[in-house]
């Protein structure tokens, strides 16, 4: 399973890119807003900069809703730097520029998918990536899991190329049950992944051995 850091911000980007185990990077505008950057040139600079410090692919999201203006944005995104993926929202031009892009080649990372139908349309557009949103399903009181093991066997299924990218990762909880379901990659925030790190008995049985070696060694 792929790992990404789903932040727009560059020193838990270089964290995560530290630990040696990252594969990628999601940002949508509201990240983005969160870290101040504003206008255009300045964010097509920070995906410059985030492409820079991972090694994996870096979704960038169009802000465009119809399909002339995606291909614009898209191609501009594009030719950034060749670790961009084209983030595109689940609505009816989105798919028609994820036809598109795919066609031309290019990645491209289907956003805001909430259902199996949503998913479907995604991968028959020939998608790289499609992202259920995990977190804002269980928000609601739905079962947010449940898409991304429902969307593992519909595409296991029919053999789509489509990789399930589950987003919207709230806990450490949420990426071990992704895993257990069989996504191809989950996107979380730094918290939830270093949260894999930890357990008591790790912490308890690391100090007993360090006591017990400094009982012998001095
Ligand atoms: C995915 O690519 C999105 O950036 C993200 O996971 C949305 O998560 P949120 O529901 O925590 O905003």
């Amino acid at each position: 399973m792929k790992f990404f850091i789903d932040t727009a911000n560059l020193e838990q980007i270089k964290e995560a890119q530290d630990l040696g185990i990252l594969d990628g990077v999601t940002t949508n505008p509201s990240l983005m807003a969160k870290e101040g950057i504003k206008g255009d040139e300045n964010i097509k600079n920070h995906y410059k900069t985030i492409c820079e410090i991972v090694e994996g692919d870096v979704s960038a999201e169009v802000i465009s809703t119809d399909f002339k203006g995606m291909i614009k944005e898209g191609e501009i995104l594009a030719a950034l730097h060749p670790q961009i993926t084209i983030k595109i929202p689940m609505i009816k031009d989105g798919i028609k520029a994820i036809k598109y892009f795919s066609e031309k080649g290019f990645n491209t990372n289907c956003t805001l998918v909430f259902s199996i139908g949503q998913a479907l349309l995604a991968a028959k557009a020939g998608a790289t990536y499609v992202s259920p949103f995990i977190g804002r399903l269980d928000d609601i009181s739905a079962n947010g899991v449940e898409l991304v093991r429902q969307i593992v066997d519909m595409y296991n299924y029919y053999g789509y190329g489509t990789q399930v990218l589950a987003a919207s990762i709230r806990h450490t909880q949420h990426i071990i049950q992704c895993a257990e379901v069989g996504a191809d990659v989950i996107t979380a925030p730094l918290s939830a992944i270093v949260g894999l790190l930890k357990h008591p008995l790790t912490d308890s049985g690391l100090k007993t051995f360090l006591a017990d070696y400094k009982k012998l060694n001095g």
